[in-house]
């Protein structure tokens, strides 16, 4: 068997589509146009990337979004003032301070100054305990991604065994809360994985979806799945460089996921691929909750 690729790009575009639906409908019929803060201090090349790419995704959906950029030696309490005043501004529905912050400064402190009604990320302490209770609330990105992908792709996980491998805060444990709840799109039994688990691999071959959150290369195995389990990779390690095949002489980074995908394709019914499966979901979503944001300002 090979695997059917879920991609991440095309379902993220169709989502996109709806969402930019939406917000002309929020323009015309109530004059709302859902807006999104981005704090950004220093000059970490990848949250660089990270945040160029998320403002591009708000342009193109037509929500408005500003990035305040910050010196790496901003003081804390800078920042904390500007997320409070950011928390006032009425054009701002979402607010989304990119992490790691530089190292002087409190991360906890931080996020738990940001409006819970304006945490788009979903990692306000309030907004986490009303995702494990399954009350509404912003799921967090990346694992809210991967409940579309499955449930767009046909592998919705009601009843399913889904393994986790991977229990952070932002993809393995929000993964297993979302999953377990009694509620459409989730249904499942749930394994977590991590690395004190014993024995792993005779527990991910127990899988009819695995998903894969480790940060290791490759770590999933062929030997280590049954055959037709559903595999999603959330893994994105650079592993060196690479010539880039849409501009012959650059060269790019080589990319790898926490599965071995050349390996586990024979074997699964469906995989994603890395790049352009998880990654351009969790931007997506960050859309999505930005525009449910603004949806609920409506009187
Ligand atoms: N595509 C996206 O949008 C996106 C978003 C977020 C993350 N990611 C990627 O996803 C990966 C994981 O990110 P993260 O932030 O969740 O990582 P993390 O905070 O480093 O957590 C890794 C988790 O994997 C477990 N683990 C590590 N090695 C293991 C092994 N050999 N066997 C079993 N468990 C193992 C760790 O167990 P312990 O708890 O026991 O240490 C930990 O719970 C990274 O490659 C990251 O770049 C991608």
């Amino acid at each position: 068997m090979t695997a059917e690729i879920i991609s991440g790009r095309v379902i993220g575009n169709q989502i996109r589509e709806e969402l930019t639906a939406e917000v002309t409908k929020l323009k015309e019929e109530h004059n709302i146009t859902p807006g999104l803060a981005v704090v950004l201090v220093g000059e970490d090349p990848a949250s660089v990337s990270y945040v160029t790419a998320k403002g591009r995704a708000c342009e193109s959906a037509g929500v408005f979004e500003e990035t305040i950029r910050l010196p790496a030696d901003t003081p804390e309490q800078e920042i904390l003032d500007l997320v409070e005043k950011l928390n006032d501004d009425d054009r701002f529905h979402g607010i989304l301070v990119q992490l790691p912050l530089p190292k002087h400064v409190n991360e906890e402190k931080v996020l738990l100054k940001i409006d819970p009604d304006k945490d788009v990320d979903g990692f306000h302490p309030m907004n986490v305990g009303r995702m494990v209770v399954g009350k509404p609330t912003f799921l967090p990105c990346t694992p809210h991604g991967i409940q579309e992908l499955l449930m767009r792709s046909g592998n919705g996980p009601e009843g399913k065994h889904v393994v986790i491998v991977g229990r952070s805060n932002i993809v393995g444990k929000p993964m297993m809360n979302i999953l377990v709840q009694k509620a459409v799109g989730a249904n499942a039994t749930v394994s977590v994985c991590h690395t004190r688990t014993k024995d792993m691999a005779a527990i991910t071959r127990q899988a009819d979806i695995i998903i894969v959150a480790a940060g290791v290369p490759e770590m999933i195995t062929a030997d280590m799945v049954s055959d037709g389990v559903v595999v999603i990779d959330v893994g994105v390690n650079r592993v060196g460089m690479k010539p880039s095949i849409k501009t012959p002489g650059k060269m790019v980074a080589d990319l790898r996921g926490d599965v071995d995908f050349e390996g586990v394709k024979e074997k699964a019914s469906f995989i994603t691929p890395v790049p352009g499966g998880v990654g351009p979901m969790t931007i997506t979503m960050l859309l999505k909750n930005t525009v449910e944001s603004a949806k609920k300002t409506i009187q």
